[in-house]
């Protein structure tokens, strides 16, 4: 049997009892997708994955997501898998990015509250950090319970956003973190249109509802730009109070893994001149929150 330590009643739990470099055998994996489904956010300490154990593992919750990064420059991998992220601040030869450099980018992007991949049809299920450097002060990863922050908002709120539908892009949450609009060409545009999602989100599992919000909407279909933003904005307020919030203080070889049904996250910032370095592995959804035509 793992070991499962609640940080709150029903968000958060800190997994032991298990090793994470073995393939988990499914009565162990079990146990484990329940703790998923029902805390939003595992946390394991002291698991030295590779690349590989981490792949492995995340395909478990599901077919893996590739990431798509416009920015990046070619050839330069840090990592051998093309399904991982690379979730850091330096190079292939594992120095500093300097703040101009394209894949600063997504760091950027990072530290605004958003949920994985929602600018893809087939949204991220799950995302799952490994932690290779940490930094001594800051660079914690914050997780907001967006489930709770549905249930805390008043009926007669509730009502008004059942049925809306988003529309997420990439680019709208680089363009806050300053991408230059002439470098969005249409071959950039054409490798991720924006996508509708759903604005209120049922689990499957639970039947629990959820607010639906990331940097990446850009408006609300039958609304203005402007009152979609401010609802967003209102929403997102809401959702990141302290009491929906956790935040994770990262310890090498520290395995963080999170339901994007269900939760929202960001880095906090920290000294730019220390590496930070995390690998993502991503499990996608089962298909689109809006059904294909
Ligand atoms: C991510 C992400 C935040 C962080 O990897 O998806 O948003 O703290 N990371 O690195
Ligand atoms: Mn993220």
């Amino acid at each position: 049997m793992i070991s499962v330590s609640p940080v709150k009643p029903d968000f958060v739990a800190v997994i032991g009892n298990v090793d994470l470099r073995e393939p988990l055998n499914d009565d162990v994996f079990a146990e484990i997708d329940a703790a998923f489904n029902r805390y939003g956010v595992l946390v394991f300490h002291g698991q030295p994955l590779t690349e590989d154990q981490q792949n492995g593992f995340a395909n478990r919750f599901g077919p893996l997501g590739y990431p798509i990064a416009p920015f990046r420059p070619e050839n330069v991998e840090r990592l051998a898998r093309k399904e991982s992220a690379d979730i850091s601040n330096v190079d292939e030869h594992g120095r500093v990015l300097p703040e101009s450099d394209p894949r600063v980018l997504i760091t950027r992007a990072n530290a605004l509250w958003h949920t994985d991949s929602t600018f893809k049809r087939t949204p991220a299920k799950m995302s799952m950090l490994c932690a290779q450097s940490v930094v001594p002060e800051g660079g914690e990863t914050e997780f907001a319970d967006m489930r709770a922050a549905w249930d805390a908002l008043p009926e007669s709120r509730r009502r008004g956003l059942e049925g809306l539908i988003a529309e997420h892009d990439y680019f709208h949450s680089r363009m806050k973190v300053g991408l230059d609009p002439a470098t969005l060409t249409p071959e950039r545009r054409a490798l991720l249109p924006p996508v509708p999602q759903v604005f209120i989100r049922t689990h499957p599992t639970n039947g629990r509802k959820s607010l639906y919000l990331a940097s990446h909407i850009r408006r609300i279909y039958g609304m203005s730009e402007a009152d979609g933003q401010s609802l967003v904005q209102e929403l997102v307020e809401h959702a990141t109070q302290r009491q929906f919030v956790y935040a994770h203080q990262w310890a090498v070889d520290d395995v963080v893994l999170w339901d994007n049904r269900c939760t929202m996250h960001r880095g906090r910032p920290h000294d730019p001149s220390i590496p930070r370095v995390m690998r993502r592995a991503t499990a996608m959804d089962v298909g689109p929150s809006v059904p294909e035509k």
